[in-house]
């Protein structure tokens, strides 16, 4: 703050006080010219609609009281509180300080009751009821948004209580996705297949996952299919985990398995995003909702898979 402020607050901030003080001394003094009418009350003499008359009585003393005791509420506040420009305040309070104090409480609790994760493995928090617990908050506030609060996922997002996963369901596997995070990325293929390509490949990619299709038509999409996209769904269509790439034998979709959708997919191609969750919530925090996630999985936690 330059002293240019410091110095325009104070000023400000103490002629308003200043002034009124002097307001309130100034009208408990004054006198207003008055005459007696004959109900006894003190009137200005000043008369409108032929009966409305002005009295002049004095502001009731708990009025005037409150505006003293306003008065007297901010010097003391601004002598112990930084309110004044630079003036930090006889209490030396801060914003900064408190905030600080608070969130180092906060970290303590958190440590207590958070801490001794840290040293489990995945598959030994997924059978730990407590652990689960808190993983099952931890979803709800922080993955249900995307993957629903029953986490069988919705258009865009993946179910994650199937069998069928992208980047592979193994404990390890479904740690990294949750910790740091998983970023997809399928090229768009409408330049390098033409319209007529694309419909042909997505026809094949229909029959990947065991549809009755026209056979002409998913011969022609074949070939493309193993021209551009064997190199990551694989020659079986079987996807690959490391990749992202999904499997398209399962007829299980994230963003849709119609002719309409494939063909959109094909043309402009995919990139979903899972937001890497140590920078959200802290590794801690992911690793429990990531253990709540596998205590899903058929094996583990099984009363919690009733619900
Ligand atoms: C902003 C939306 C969003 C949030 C929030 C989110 N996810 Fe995800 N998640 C995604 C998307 C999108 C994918 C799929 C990425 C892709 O296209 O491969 C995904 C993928 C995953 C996968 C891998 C699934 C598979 O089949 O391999 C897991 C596991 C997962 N998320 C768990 C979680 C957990 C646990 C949380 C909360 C801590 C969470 N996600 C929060 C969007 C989200
Ligand atoms: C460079 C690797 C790569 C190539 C080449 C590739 N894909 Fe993909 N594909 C992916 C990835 C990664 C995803 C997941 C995208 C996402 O989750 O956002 C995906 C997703 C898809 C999906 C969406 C499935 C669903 O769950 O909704 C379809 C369908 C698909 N690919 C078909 C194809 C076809 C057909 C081709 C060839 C024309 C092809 N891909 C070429 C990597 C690739």
């Amino acid at each position: 703050m330059s002293t240019f402020w410091h110095w325009y607050i104070i000023i400000i901030t103490v002629a308003t006080l200043a002034a009124t003080i002097w307001f309130l001394l100034w009208t408990s003094r004054v006198r207003i010219p008055s005459t007696k009418d004959e109900h006894g009350n003190e009137t200005t003499g000043h008369v409108w609609d032929e009966d409305l008359r002005e009295l002049n009585n004095p502001l009731p003393r708990w009025w005037l009281g409150l505006f003293w005791i306003t008065v007297a509420f901010s010097i003391v506040y601004l002598v112990l509180y930084p309110g004044l420009g630079r003036y930090q305040g006889l209490l030396g309070w801060s914003q900064e300080a408190q905030y600080e104090q608070e969130m180092e409480i906060a970290r303590a609790s958190f440590e207590e009751r958070f801490g001794v994760y840290d040293t489990l493995a995945l598959t030994e928090l997924a059978s730990d009821p407590q652990a689960i617990e808190m993983g099952r908050n931890l979803y709800a506030h922080n993955c249900s948004t995307c993957h629903g609060s029953d986490a069988r996922g919705a258009t865009g997002y993946p179910n994650l209580v199937d069998e069928h996963w992208i980047w592979g369901g193994n404990p390890g596997q479904i740690e990294q996705s949750v910790v740091q995070g998983r970023r997809a990325a399928m090229p768009p293929f409408g330049d390098a297949l033409g319209e007529q390509g694309i419909t042909r490949t997505a026809v094949y990619v229909q029959q990947l996952a065991g549809l009755e299709v026209d056979a002409t038509m998913a011969a022609a999409g074949r070939q493309h299919y193993r021209q551009v996209c064997v190199a990551c769904h694989g020659p079986e269509g079987k996807g690959n985990p490391v990749l992202g790439a999904p499997d398209l034998t399962a007829g299980i979709y994230t963003y849709g398995g119609d002719p309409e959708t494939l063909r959109v997919t094909i043309r402009n191609g995919r990139n979903g995003v899972m937001p890497a969750q140590q920078g959200l919530i802290g590794e801690t925090r992911a690793r429990l909702a990531a253990a709540y996630i596998l205590s899903l999985q058929p094996g583990y936690g099984r009363e919690s898979n009733e619900q």
